[in-house]
């Protein structure tokens, strides 16, 4: 098992070695069945790719095949038969960290079958097998997320850390209906950073942002957490990594009473994030989100 993740805060400058601040969505979860078979054949099922293990090299799945392959011959079992049935709640490349959460979920399935121990560091460690080849340069952030069972402090390649959360609040997430492109958007920010190093000052800002953000959550600041929001999104914006449909939802959120809205992830497409200060008023910026054109939102009370 696994879940989603929403990055509050510090997407892309966390690849920079600058702190992100994470949240784990446990309602939209991914559930992997792995299931002997007598036979030697190996069967995928999901959303995502059906057929056998070798095919899935020349698909989508290719990444997470890789990691089956390895943790086969971790166990031992390479010619072993097996179904794994991938059941997920995620939808694909939208910045909810689907691929992470399909290796957190296999990596556990795996060990889960075997009955072998698995550490919350080796679990990150099999994970990143996928990510690399799916993202080429993870920060490791969506991984940590999608496994743990409270919003994370993130800094690239230390240990994560549970941080203080608000009392009360709600973050309403809503997907834009277009495939975010984590590789793409990762690239694109690298390319830029070396045709114009001055950029670095936007990763710096972020990290700075993130920062106040821990603060302000730590004293129920809700009108500050938003405002630091929205500075995020500006400086994500001048990144290269918004879009029109993305920007689109973020005003109407804005418009229609949140104290901040960001997108959330790699961007370029994918969810954003919108802060509330209580229930009903994230269940009026669902709506309006749902007209601005958002397929499907998601609620994170703080309070719960
Ligand atoms: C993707 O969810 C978050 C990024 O910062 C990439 C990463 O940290 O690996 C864009």
């Amino acid at each position: 098992m696994s879940h989603a993740k929403a990055i509050l805060i510090g997407e892309h400058a966390v690849v920079y070695d600058q702190p992100a601040i994470a949240i784990p969505i446990p309602t939209v979860r991914m559930q992997v069945q792995l299931t002997p078979r007598s036979d030697q054949q190996q069967l995928i099922t999901s959303a995502m790719y059906n057929g056998s293990l070798q095919a899935a090299a020349n698909s989508r799945f290719a990444g997470i095949a890789v990691l089956i392959r390895q943790l086969l011959i971790r166990f031992d079992a390479v010619t072993q038969g097996f179904g794994l049935n991938i059941i997920s709640d995620l939808p694909p490349e939208r910045g909810m960290g689907s691929s992470a959460a399909t290796a957190v979920a296999v990596v556990r399935a795996f060990h889960a079958a075997f009955s072998a121990k698995l550490d919350h560091a080796a679990l990150l460690r099999w994970a990143g097998i996928s990510e690399h080849i799916i993202h080429g340069n993870p920060s490791g952030i969506d991984a940590a997320t999608c496994s743990a069972d409270r919003p994370q402090w993130f800094i690239r390649g230390q240990k994560p850390r549970s941080l203080a959360l608000p009392h009360t609040g709600v973050l309403v997430i809503a997907d834009s209906g277009i495939q975010g492109q984590t590789r793409v958007a990762v690239a694109a920010v690298a390319q830029r950073l070396q045709m114009d190093p001055a950029s670095m000052e936007l990763i710096t800002g972020l990290g700075i942002l993130t920062r106040r953000a821990a603060v302000a959550m730590a004293d129920d600041n809700f009108a500050t957490l938003g405002a630091i929001m929205n500075s995020a999104q500006s400086k994500l914006a001048a990144l290269g990594v918004s879009n029109e449909p993305l920007e689109r939802l973020i005003s109407s959120a804005r418009a229609n009473g949140a104290l901040g809205a960001k997108l959330t992830g790699s961007g370029k497409g994918g969810c954003i994030l919108a802060l509330a200060a209580d229930a009903d008023a994230a269940a009026k910026i669902a709506t309006a989100l749902i007209a601005a054109g958002a397929t499907q939102t998601w609620q994170y009370d703080f309070a719960k």
